[in-house]
């Protein structure tokens, strides 16, 4: 079943938002319909406070954004309150445990914490010891609500995912797997083209492949041919030094216009943002009408806005 031809329920069986290996078609389909939903609304300018009187507090250990603009104003316009909690200065940055930081935020009500962080296992953690509802905002190995966007920017797009071919170049890093497990679990073709070193996690590709069509490859030619959307990202994740050699490596992993021309006529670029011109991406790709990274980064609001709901609204 196509995202397209899904017929919503309103609701999912989930708690948390992790990292996508336990959703299914029919939980992203739940999302993106309602991300669909609140965004008209939002467009038409019709209050929708379905969170009214909720608190969500976002813990961020590296440097934001998008996600941190989007989750704020996203409560807000949900008619609920927000906690921008810097790990450099609350405890947990002078090495108060997630577990005592966890039993603490539960005792005070708090609904939901988005947490952007270095390690997965802290994200499972907050989730195993809070009373509370937990969002990935980022980790060094998954960006769920940044693919879920991405996806839900391609039905936006195309109007159906099934067969969507997504080639995403470059670092084998959170976003590739991210988009593995998205695009695996909406019926698209995911091809994640990266030299040898730096491929994405092969126990993730593994479970991403048992959903859906993902490949791994490192030839640019055989993973733009066809392609409808062409995605890149960093070749430095926060949290990363900078290393000449990884440069050189990735540098012909860069998308640039001889990519651009391999894939199909009206192909789209993406990137989740922020990006470094002249690196992973030239100017003439990122700045060109197939661009689409501000719809990308528009759609974090309306995408987080419905997986609040569906995880901390009324069940
Ligand atoms: N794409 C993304 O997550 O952006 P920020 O780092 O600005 O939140
Ligand atoms: N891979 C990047 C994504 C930023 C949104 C990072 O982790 O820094």
């Amino acid at each position: 079943m196509d995202v397209s031809s899904y017929k919503p329920k309103g609701r999912i069986e989930h708690r948390h938002l992790l990292n996508l290996l336990d959703y299914s078609s029919a939980d992203i389909y739940e999302i993106l319909h309602l991300a669909g939903n609140l965004k008209s609304a939002f467009l038409r300018g019709k209050k929708h406070e379905l969170l009214k009187g909720k608190t969500l507090a976002m813990i961020f250990s590296k440097s934001s954004t998008r996600t941190r603009v989007s989750f704020e104003m996203g409560m807000h316009q949900l008619g609920g309150h927000s906690l921008f909690l810097s790990s450099n200065d609350i405890q947990l940055g002078r090495g108060e445990t997630i577990h005592d930081t966890a039993c603490v935020l539960s005792r005070y009500g708090i609904d939901g914490v988005m947490i952007r962080t270095f390690k997965q296992s802290d994200v499972e953690e907050l989730a195993k010891y809070g009373s509370f509802s937990v969002i990935n905002g980022l980790t060094d190995d998954f960006h769920p609500c940044q693919a879920l966007a991405d996806i839900f920017t391609l039905y936006e797009t195309y109007g159906h995912l099934n067969g969507v071919k997504l080639a995403y170049f470059g670092d084998g890093n959170n976003m590739a797997h991210s988009l593995m497990l998205a695009g695996a679990k909406t019926g698209m073709e995911i091809c994640i083209c990266s030299p040898k070193g730096f491929q994405p996690n092969p126990e993730i590709t593994a479970a991403a492949q048992q959903f859906g069509n993902v490949t791994v490859t490192d030839n640019v030619e055989q993973a733009a041919t066809g392609a409808d959307a062409l995605y890149t990202d960093v070749f430095f994740s926060m949290g990363q030094a900078k290393d000449p050699a990884k440069e050189k490596t990735l540098m012909p992993y860069q998308v640039n216009a001889d990519v651009l021309n391999m894939a199909k006529k009206d192909v789209v670029f993406m990137h989740c943002l922020p990006a470094h011109r002249g690196e992973e991406v030239t100017e003439d790709v990122i700045d060109s009408t197939h661009s689409i990274i501000f719809q990308e980064a528009e759609n974090r609001l309306h995408v987080q806005k419905a997986v609040m709901c569906l995880l901390m609204g009324k069940k």
